[in-house]
C-alpha cells in the first residue's frame, strides 16, 4: 500500500484507492450512497480529506463481516457532527453487529441443514420443502388457503 506524505491533506480518488484497497468505482459507489464526501476542485475533480480513509476502512471492515451498507450509514450518520469513526466507535459498532451477525449465522445453519434434505431431490414443492416455503406457517393445518378456509366455516 502505497504511503502518502504527512504534508498531503487531500487526496484525489486515485490515491484514495490505492492506499484503501477499493476500487475507485468503489469509491464513487460509497459518495452515491453518503457514506464519504468530497470536494470538487475547479476543474470538476474530487478531493477527500485524509480522514475519508479511516472512513472507507471503516466501511471495508463492516461490508466484510456481512453488515448491509444501509445499516452502515446509520451507524456512520448517528456519529457527533458525522465524524470519521474512532477505534472506540468501532468496538462499540462491531458488539452490537455482533448479535446481528450470530442471528445471520443461525439463519444460515439452518438453511445448510435443510439444503441436505433437498440435494438430488429437485421437487422444490410448496408442500414440503422448506427452502421452497420456509415461512409456510399455517402449511400444517392443510393444503390451500388455510385463513380463507377456516374463516368460511
Ligand atoms: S427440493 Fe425437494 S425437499 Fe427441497
Amino acid at each position: 500500500m502505497p504511503q502518502i506524505p504527512e504534508k498531503i491533506h487531500e487526496l484525489t480518488v486515485g490515491q484514495l484507492s490505492a492506499r484503501s484497497g477499493a476500487a475507485v468505482s468503489a469509491l464513487h459507489f460509497y459518495e452515491s450512497k453518503g457514506l464519504i464526501s468530497s470536494r470538487r476542485t475547479a476543474g470538476n475533480q474530487r478531493r477527500y480529506t485524509r480522514d475519508t480513509l479511516r472512513r472507507v476502512a471503516f466501511v471495508r471492515a463492516a461490508q466484510r463481516v456481512g453488515i448491509p451498507l444501509a445499516t452502515i450509514r446509520q451507524a456512520l450518520a448517528e456519529l457527533p457532527e458525522e465524524r470519521t469513526p474512532t477505534r472506540e466507535d468501532w468496538a462499540r459498532l462491531s458488539q452490537a453487529w455482533r448479535c446481528e451477525l450470530d442471528e445471520r449465522i443461525a439463519q444460515l445453519n439452518r438453511l445448510r441443514d435443510h439444503l441436505t434434505d433437498c440435494i438430488g431431490c429437485g421437487c422444490l414443492s410448496l408442500e414440503s420443502c422448506v427452502l421452497s416455503n420456509p415461512d409456510d406457517a399455517f402449511g400444517e393445518r392443510g393444503a390451500g388457503s388455510r385463513l380463507l378456509v377456516e374463516r368460511r366455516r
